[in-house]
């Protein structure tokens, strides 16, 4: 008899449950649990590969923007109380805050053990703070200005490093709006079952991360996987896939994810740049400058809407997404 089916539908109806609480893995938590419940715990196949990887000790290159502008360390976002929370949980992807437990909860074949709140910004000269949760209004504004700016500075570096005008990336709107994920992983009781964000390169240009110092990120390098430790002070910056894509793989994106941790809660907001936020009729292909007949281009020309969907509709933990788009 094929059980599978079953099993399947068992695991939505939890998927189901925990969505309707509104409370996220911190509800969870806050209820005093032990067990983690079977929707986080990761295949056995896939825990057991996870055995044969070394944990690495190799420290991420750094590089010290300090004489172009100095980084801004951003006090990290308060916690806020339950009930606020839930005015916010969402799976709608065209509201602007949008706080949830896992965006991909129903297509990932395992959950992760993470709260999000994300805040889509498309203009920062214009926002509009009416709807943004009263605890972090004013920090999650001022933030974004510093990372929007940080964010065009490296986009001006990359720019020259593919042999281009600083500008270049900006003129193609790279920068124009970006998302803010704030990620709040909790401390787990069985963090060796489950994870805090499943394996994944990033599917925007560019990503800006700043972590609290509980050191759970690593990124796949070398085939293994290598803790990326907090320095104080230091963003960790993401190529994504778009950014490989427009490059033509001159820049690669990097598969990353975030391990469980016994301890906690970590705290981290990633922002992403993934190009126009309202995607009217926007293509990204690989610069044309970068190709010749000689050099003919590795990537498909992608619609952004088309591509972001992609992105929403496909699990973290599935293909990487600049695969989909080879040409
Ligand atoms: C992400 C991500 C890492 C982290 O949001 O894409 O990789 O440390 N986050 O939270
Ligand atoms: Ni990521």
């Amino acid at each position: 008899m094929d059980t599978s089916g079953a099993q399947e539908y068992d695991r939505l109806q939890e998927l189901k449950t925990s969505d309707e609480t509104k409370a996220g893995v911190k509800g969870l938590v806050d209820s005093g649990l032990q067990k983690i419940p079977k929707i986080f715990v990761r295949p056995a196949e896939e825990l057991a590969k996870d055995l044969n990887y070394k944990r690495a000790q190799i420290e991420a290159p750094v590089i010290d923007l300090g004489d172009l502008e100095k980084t801004h360390r951003h006090k990290q976002i308060v916690e806020e109380d339950v009930e606020e929370k839930k005015k916010y949980y969402t799976r709608d992807n065209t509201r602007r805050v949008r706080f949830n437990s896992n965006f991909d909860l129903f297509t990932s074949r395992t959950s992760s053990w993470r709260d999000t709140l994300a805040i889509s910004f498309s203009d920062p000269d214009q926002i509009n703070s009416d709807d943004l949760p009263d605890l972090c209004r004013k920090s999650v504004i001022e933030y974004s200005k510093l990372v929007n700016n940080l964010g065009n500075i490296l986009f001006g570096l990359l720019s020259e490093a593919l042999g281009h005008e600083p500008e270049h990336l900006r003129n193609m709107d790279c920068s124009e709006g970006h998302r803010l994920s704030c990620h709040y992983y909790l401390a787990c009781p069985e963090s060796e079952l489950t994870l805090g964000t499943a394996k994944h390169s990033d599917p925007g240009f560019l990503t800006i991360l700043l972590q609290n110092q509980i050191d759970s990120l690593q990124i796949f390098f070398q085939n293994q996987w290598v803790d990326v430790q907090p320095i104080p002070g230091a963003f960790v910056i993401n190529i994504g896939d778009l950014l490989q894509l427009v490059s033509d793989g001159k820049f690669t994106s990097n598969k990353h994810r975030v391990v469980a941790n016994r301890l906690g809660p970590r705290i981290s907001i990633a922002c992403f740049f993934s190009g126009p936020i309202h995607m009217d009729k926007i293509f990204y292909g690989p610069i044309k400058e970068l190709i010749s007949e000689e050099n003919p281009p590795e990537y498909k020309e992608v619609l952004l809407s088309d591509y972001i969907m992609k992105f929403i509709t496909t699990g973290l933990d599935e293909n990487f997404l600049v695969n989909y788009f080879k040409g």
